[in-house]
């Protein structure tokens, strides 16, 4: 089987016109891979043009502060990746005058780059002979092989890496890696695949043995943690309160409200009573969120509402005035409290 040659010929026919495609500049190509980890494509675009409007260039992204790099990734999530892109710039600036590296060894000790993003990046910039394996790759070598072996385990890693590593089109690597990316997320999707009209459907041994949606394989599930968020939303018409997220956890670096967070579901009239408490003051409302889910935790968030700032202001507490809250980039939890509010006419105190 001509692997590369029949595939590479179904790009080319089938391929969606993306704006990271028209480009071979490596810092255009590095940003749309950060991006795209974890964000479907008509999500990333929006995104990625932002970005490269704003950051042209590496320096341009190097010397911008870290808060307006998290405020234009705010809705993307996962923020550690616009953390470590912009401390990569930094490395950039820094280590190779701005000029984005040339070799696999240097692409991948930038941080946040991994071996998917370092392939990606060396393949399609540089044409260097470095297969891609992401989520599409697996699904598409497990179902045309029909492997077994989980994709979540080093092993996985190892024999998958192995395999698009010896079908890899050393003459074309980009456009080899660009055709097998694509057609995971075309041809061969998690559900539903498209085999009645697949060009594998001779060699797909998957097919050939009814296995198609039991591949790829993964061991386990990771286990999900339940995580009670009480926020604290003061607001006297003029200034809020906000903080700025520190600690190694997620939404690091972020704002949010003052909050309380607890392990278990907690009973209201016991947080009313530690506001009362702690703040000298009562809340007049508060609103309870649909929990909010991320990879690896569930986040149930209520906020209870002030019209008023609290007696005394911690040190770790920001006073801001309401006119400047676009200026802090926040978890998407925060934006869907305050946009639910504005809708719900209920709602006695507007933002
Ligand atoms: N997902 C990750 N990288 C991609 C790319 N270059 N094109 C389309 N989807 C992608």
């Amino acid at each position: 089987m001509d692997f590369s040659r029949q595939i590479t010929d179904w790009y080319r026919q089938n391929k969606r016109e993306l704006p990271w495609r028209q480009t071979t500049n490596p810092y255009y190509i590095w940003l749309s891979e950060i991006i795209l980890q974890q964000t479907r494509v008509i999500q990333g675009m929006n995104y990625y043009l932002k970005f490269i409007n704003h950051y042209p260039t590496i320096d341009d992204l190097a010397n911008a502060d870290e808060q307006s790099v998290l405020n234009d990734w705010q809705g993307l999530g996962y923020y550690s990746r616009a953390r470590n892109l912009h401390a990569a710039a930094k490395q950039i600036q820094s280590t190779y005058n701005g000029v984005f590296p040339k070799t696999y060894e240097e692409i991948i000790s930038l941080k946040g780059v991994g071996n998917y993003t370092a392939a990606a990046i060396s393949s399609f910039a540089y044409n260097l002979p470095y297969a891609v394996v992401d989520g599409n790759v697996f699904r598409l070598l497990s179902r045309l092989f029909d492997i077994d072996i989980a994709i979540d385990s080093n092993e996985g890693q190892k024999t998958f890496t192995k395999i698009a590593n010896e079908l890899l089109d050393n003459q074309n690597p980009g456009i080899h890696n660009q055709a097998v990316m694509e057609f995971g997320a075309l041809q061969c999707t998690p559900t539903n695949p498209s085999c009645t009209n697949c060009i594998f459907q001779q060699e797909c041994i998957a097919l050939k043995n009814g296995t198609v949606n039991m591949r790829p394989l993964k061991k386990g599930k990771t286990k999900i943690r339940n995580r009670y968020f009480h926020y604290f939303h003061f607001d006297n018409g003029v200034d809020i309160i906000l903080q700025k997220r520190t600690e190694k956890d997620i939404w690091q670096h972020l704002y949010e409200f003052p909050k309380i967070e607890f392990e278990q579901d907690q009973n209201l009239e016991e947080i009313k009573k530690f506001i009362k408490q702690t703040f000298q003051i009562e809340a007049v409302d508060f609103t309870i969120l649909k929990k909010h889910i991320l990879s690896h935790q569930h986040i149930y968030c209520t906020f209870w509402i002030f019209n008023e700032l609290p007696k005394t202001i911690d040190s770790q507490w920001e006073k801001i005035r309401k006119s400047e809250f676009d200026l802090y980039p926040i978890p998407r939890v925060i934006d869907r409290y305050l946009d639910d509010k504005v809708k719900n006419k209920q709602r006695t105190i507007e933002f």
